[in-house]
């Protein structure tokens, strides 16, 4: 895997806890004008506006109040998380400290997939050095009352323990299953008290918000998408890897980056919609093509159907059942594939797929549900040519038999 090292944003050089530092002499509306006032949008997929999302923790007037840090990363094709947390782990828990001081949180959590757990030590090792530079523990930085810690805790192999109440649920020692929202977890998160709750990217962009200012970084990107995008590219390319790259960026200018040739389509990620060629002059951004960090390169000999087909046996495995159209629908959608393969899906079948497809994306409880049928849909809207559907009506074909 290769990573690439220069970017505009995170792999750029901000010195040692230089945010940080900064904030530590600001105040808490200080900091929080800033972060609204660049634009960041959250990393972790939904997009949601950090300083928005932080206003609500500061509003709330609770004593006790959390900082978490999303670094489950169980969505396939992504690893960029995981690049952040082997080589500029600090910055991330820069951006925790920085969070906890602005909403005036004591306690932190890294909520670290399973499978990272031999990052434990060496986080561990930061986390040490950091108390001793007085980053953390009390008095944080000389400035009194200021006391926030951080504590790392493990998942266990679960991908909707990404989701965000799933995730607070599993650190409470629950069984990893996602809540009704409303009530969120700016207001009842871990606990049941108000969490600011970001990804792993998220937090690294704060301290370079903070050191070089919200002007700076909402000049880079587009008016929609400020900043830069760290993605994960795999799939068939020369060059896979974690790449830094400013939002409005091509697609097609991506694939140059990862020696990419010959490239039939790119998905974002299992849970993401999948562009065809013709679609390459298309950028990337909240606005347009949206990755929570993942894009999957298929060269021309790939099987789409075999790469849906892949990305729904994922999420049947995933699902946490509680739901109906996540848990009856995704089988009923792999069968339609089946179907689809043999050339034996009749075309008011395929319309009765995609019309479920809708349901699954509007009714399902959580992001699982709801994004696990975009692939199964944009493959069937832009690949058209590849299938061929049975010509006989299926008879009275229930979804449910
Ligand atoms: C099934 C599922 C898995 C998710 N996995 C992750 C994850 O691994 N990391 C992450 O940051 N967000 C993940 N999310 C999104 C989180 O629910 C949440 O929106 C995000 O952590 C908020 O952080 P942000 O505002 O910084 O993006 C997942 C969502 C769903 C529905």
């Amino acid at each position: 895997m290769q990573t690439k090292r220069e970017g505009l944003v995170i792999f750029s050089d901000i010195g040692n806890c230089a945010g940080l530092k900064k904030a530590a002499n600001l105040s808490s509306s200080d900091i929080l004008n800033e972060i609204r006032s660049s634009n960041l949008k959250g990393r972790g997929g939904a997009g949601f506006p950090t300083g928005l999302k932080w206003n609500f923790v500061v509003e709330d007037r609770s004593d006790i109040k959390y900082v978490v840090c999303n670094a489950d990363e169980g969505e396939p094709g992504t690893f960029k998380d995981k690049v952040l947390l082997m080589e500029y782990p600090q910055l991330v828990f820069e951006g925790m400290i920085i969070a906890a001081f602005t909403s005036g949180a004591k306690e932190g959590f890294l909520y670290l997939r399973g499978e990272y757990k031999s990052f434990v030590p060496s986080l561990e090792k930061i986390l040490k050095e950091m108390r001793k530079k007085r980053f953390l523990g009390k008095d944080i930085l000389g400035k009194e009352g200021f006391h926030f810690d951080i504590e790392i805790k493990l998942g266990s192999g679960a991908y909707v323990c990404g989701e965000e109440t799933g995730l607070i649920e599993s650190l409470e020692g629950n069984r990893g299953e996602p809540r009704n929202k409303p009530p969120f977890p700016v207001n009842t998160g871990y606990n049941g008290c108000p969490t600011v709750l970001n990804n792993v990217e998220t937090f690294a962009i704060i301290p370079h918000i903070i050191a070089k200012g919200a002007d700076w970084f909402k000049g880079i990107g587009t008016e929609k998408s400020a900043g830069t995008k760290l993605i994960s590219i795999s799939g068939d390319c020369k060059r896979p890897g974690v790449y830094e790259v400013e939002f409005g960026t091509k697609i097609k200018d991506i694939l140059k980056i990862a020696k990419a040739q010959d490239v039939k389509a790119v998905s974002a990620g299992a849970s993401g919609e999948c562009v065809p060629k013709a679609q390459f002059s298309r950028r990337l951004g909240f606005e347009d093509f949206s990755t929570g960090g993942s894009i999957i390169v298929f060269g021309k000999k790939r099987d789409m159907f075999e790469v849906t087909e892949n990305a729904l046996r994922f999420f049947e495995d995933e699902s946490c059942g509680q739901c109906t159209p996540c848990r009856e629908g995704i089988p009923v959608l792999l069968e339609g594939i089946e179907l689809i393969k043999k050339g034996e899906c009749p075309k008011d079948y395929l319309k009765d797929l995609l019309s479920l497809s809708e349901t699954m994306q509007l009714t399902s409880k959580c992001g699982l549900g709801q994004s696990s049928p975009n692939l199964f849909v944009s493959v069937i809207n832009n690949f058209k040519k590849e299938y061929t559907l049975s010509k006989i009506p299926k008879e009275e074909k229930a979804f449910n038999g």
